[in-house]
């Protein structure tokens, strides 16, 4: 089996080392790339910066929310913004493990095998309804995010790098759908939410609607794919404080003795916490993380690995407000300050 675009697996635009990455260059492309987010959409400033932040930490983004709240016009803007090349694919029922990842075709010319690569080659894959497919399906997506390769038919191949997947999925569970067992859930750095826009910002999407005078939306690249590539050697430089260590464990501790929490979130969570906090810091053009950071991506990052006990869930409890609680119970540290 051979692989019919070399191109499609391998690192994406060229093999430039990512070197050790600026914090303050970081920061700048940050906020480019957010601002020409925002020129398209509207009034989601929290999730988008925290959406970037998960990118630049290496991880996947996982929005849960209503249909209709500009979830896929976002991947789509901040994978335009990033340079990257965006794929998406609407999750149905009856979609197979191998409309994902690619499969074997014949190729009566040469008489071979090739492997045609299917839509997770992407630099930004876009995995909508995630929660309409079988697990079976949900599985094969979730090995690729965690192993960053495809086996297919006895091969393995190396997806892209930079490689992320945002996938949504709806709050309701409907007839027909199947909720992503927890531990699938976590291989999501976060989990967001849009919510309803004001009426302002209602007004604003239908007036930009309007004015371009087309369904079609674009924004111009501020980076590339091996841009990218730097901004992650960014957040890998930024160096973290024990008292910032230790606030991250001791918040992710408490989500597990919190009485509506059945499980609370494992060491995986505690990680993420301060892997979002580093990102969160270049963003801000800093190369230390202050407690605030890991505050800023608490609910984000910790309120999807929690089971919450039967009673609560019944009675309609919220992980949001479980991380809440515990954000409010945990002392913030004080940092000495940095020079
Ligand atoms: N926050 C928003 N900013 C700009 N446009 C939006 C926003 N929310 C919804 N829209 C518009 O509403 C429509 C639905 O957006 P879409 O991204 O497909 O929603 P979803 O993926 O959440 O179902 C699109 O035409 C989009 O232009
Ligand atoms: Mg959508």
């Amino acid at each position: 089996m051979t692989a019919r675009n070399a191109d499609l697996t391998g690192a994406a635009g060229g093999t430039a080392d990512p070197g050790d990455g600026d914090p303050l260059e970081a920061a700048r492309v940050g906020r480019q790339v957010l601002d020409r987010t925002g020129t398209v959409v509207v009034g989601a400033e929290d999730p988008l910066r925290l959406a970037l932040a998960a990118v630049l930490a290496g991880g996947h983004v996982l929005f849960e929310d209503l249909p209709g709240l500009g979830k896929t016009l976002a991947a789509k803007t901040l994978a335009q913004a990033l340079g990257l090349e965006f794929r998406r694919l609407q999750f149905t029922p009856d979609l197979l493990p191998s409309d994902v990842t690619g499969s074997s075709i014949f190729n009566p010319a040469t008489r071979e095998f090739e492997f045609r690569p299917g839509p997770i080659f992407a630099g930004l894959f876009l995995a909508d309804e995630i929660n309409r497919t079988s697990p079976k399906t949900q599985s094969a997506l979730l090995e690729a995010m965690a192993e960053a390769q495809v086996s297919a038919e006895g091969t393995t191949l190396p997806l892209r790098r930079p490689f992320h997947v945002f996938a949504t999925s709806n709050p309701i569970e409907f007839e027909g759908t199947y909720p992503l067992p927890e531990a699938q859930l976590d291989r999501f750095l976060v989990r967001l939410r849009f919510g309803y826009p004001g009426p302002a910002g209602e007004r604003d999407i239908i007036a930009r609607r309007i004015s371009r005078r087309q369904e079609e939306t674009r924004v111009e690249s501020v980076t590339t794919a091996d841009g990218l590539l730097r901004l992650q050697a960014a957040v890998e430089s930024v160096g973290v404080d024990d008292d910032v260590i230790d606030y991250a464990v001791r918040l992710t501790a408490a989500t597990r003795s919190h009485p509506a929490v059945e499980v609370g979130a494992s060491p995986r969570g505690s990680q993420a916490l301060v892997l979002l906090g580093r990102a969160l810091a270049v963003l801000d053009g800093r190369d230390f993380v202050l407690p605030e950071d890991v505050k800023d991506g608490a609910v984000a990052v910790l309120a999807h690995r929690l089971t919450l006990t039967p009673s609560s869930w019944a009675q309609g409890v919220a992980a949001e407000t479980v991380v809440r609680d515990v954000l409010a119970e945990i002392p913030t540290p004080s940092t000495a300050p940095h020079g």
